[in-house]
């Protein structure tokens, strides 16, 4: 039976690139009624330096936003990552059994080191096997993710197989990366090359979860473009990635295909197509933040459902890890 697991990092804001390529297809995997296992990975946050009290805050703002874009904590398991220990315990049984030079291939580890590797924690480097313990955890079939995650599921795949091999057993399932939908790459709104996201230091590169009516049109209307009006046919924005950026962005809200959107809007110039996605972006995501501040007015009915769901991924990962152990051939005498 399939089970999806995905997780999301409390290390700032929420932003519409977080929204389309994951949160509102999460929800719409809880809908379809698979079981479905979501986390705040806290402790993937704290490889790059968090303030203690901004963390917590970043992540209860997190849970408020999975609330918000229709994740129900009773019929998905949501929790932070830290509240259920298994994940470190897995993951460095993880770290045996990948491989440096697996490390070394990873692309999110060489952006975010930059020129600085050496001076990054040993945390970030391992990134990759705390991750892939995340996902098997649980024994998870289908990892929801957008596009810039698929090399990190690739490699828990590689990770699982290497264990199931060194050990001689049938242990770890296979996870597929689940990448779909109109936005699986949504791109900075100042540089259509650059993928948007909530460590830009350009505000009006993203729109966030939390950003108001006025600031949602506000951004849009400001967003980088050229001034071509939209062709008949997506072929035409091949050399456009500020258009087509755009043009997904109005095709995942709306539920429409890129195509029927670049139909519906072919000869407008975005004198015309800024406005309609204005309108639509505000009616898709002001609802949201709305919902957010008022579930963030009771943070400790927040931390409730955390430690609720942490329960339930609990009673489903110790089994695992416990097992995980008597495979590697760890003493277990109480
Ligand atoms: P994170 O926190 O960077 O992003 C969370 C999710 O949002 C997607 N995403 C985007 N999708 C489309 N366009 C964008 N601009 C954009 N920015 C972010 C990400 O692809 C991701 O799906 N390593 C993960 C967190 C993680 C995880 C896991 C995910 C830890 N353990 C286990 C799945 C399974 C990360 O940093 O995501």
């Amino acid at each position: 039976t399939p089970r999806i697991f995905s997780g999301i990092q409390p290390s700032g804001g929420l932003t519409l690139g977080n929204y389309l390529g994951a949160l509102k297809r999460f929800a719409e995997k809880q809908d379809e009624g698979i079981e479905t296992i979501y986390c705040l990975v806290d402790l993937h946050a704290i490889t790059v330096w968090q303030d203690p009290e901004r963390l917590r805050q970043q992540t209860r703002e997190a849970a408020a936003g999975f609330m918000a874009s229709g994740i129900d904590p009773t019929r998905s398991i949501l929790f932070n990552q830290s509240q259920v220990s298994a994940h470190a315990e897995l993951g460095w049984i993880l770290n045996c059994v990948a491989r440096l030079g697996w490390m070394n291939r990873m692309t999110q580890f060489k952006d975010k080191a930059g020129k600085n590797a050496e001076q990054v924690s040993l945390g970030l480097y391992a990134y990759p096997s705390l991750m892939a313990a995340d996902i098997l955890l649980y024994h998870a079939t289908h990892v929801p993710v957008g596009d810039d995650q698929k090399q990190h599921v690739e490699l828990t795949r590689d990770i699982a197989a290497k264990f199931n091999h060194d050990y001689g057993v049938d242990f770890f399932p296979m996870p597929e990366p689940v990448i779909e939908g109109a936005a699986t790459r949504v791109m900075s709104l100042r540089d259509g090359t650059k993928k948007m996201s909530k460590s830009d230091p350009s505000d009006a590169s993203r729109i966030n979860l939390t950003d108001d009516a006025d600031t949602i049109a506000q951004k849009i209307r400001k967003a980088r473009t050229d001034a071509e009006p939209l062709p008949e046919t997506l072929e035409g924005l091949k050399d456009r990635p500020e258009a087509r950026n755009l043009v997904n962005i109005y095709a995942a809200l709306s539920g429409m295909t890129a195509e029927a959107v670049v139909g519906q809007f072919a000869g407008q110039g975005f004198g015309a197509f800024k406005p309609a996605l204005a309108d639509l972006a505000v009616a898709k995501l002001s609802p949201i933040s709305t919902e957010m501040t008022r579930l963030m007015a009771d943070p400790g009915e927040i931390d409730r459902i955390l430690g609720e769901g942490a329960d339930r991924a609990e009673a489903i990962a110790r089994p695992i890890l416990d097992r995980t152990l008597d495979i590697v051939g760890m003493v277990r005498s109480r």
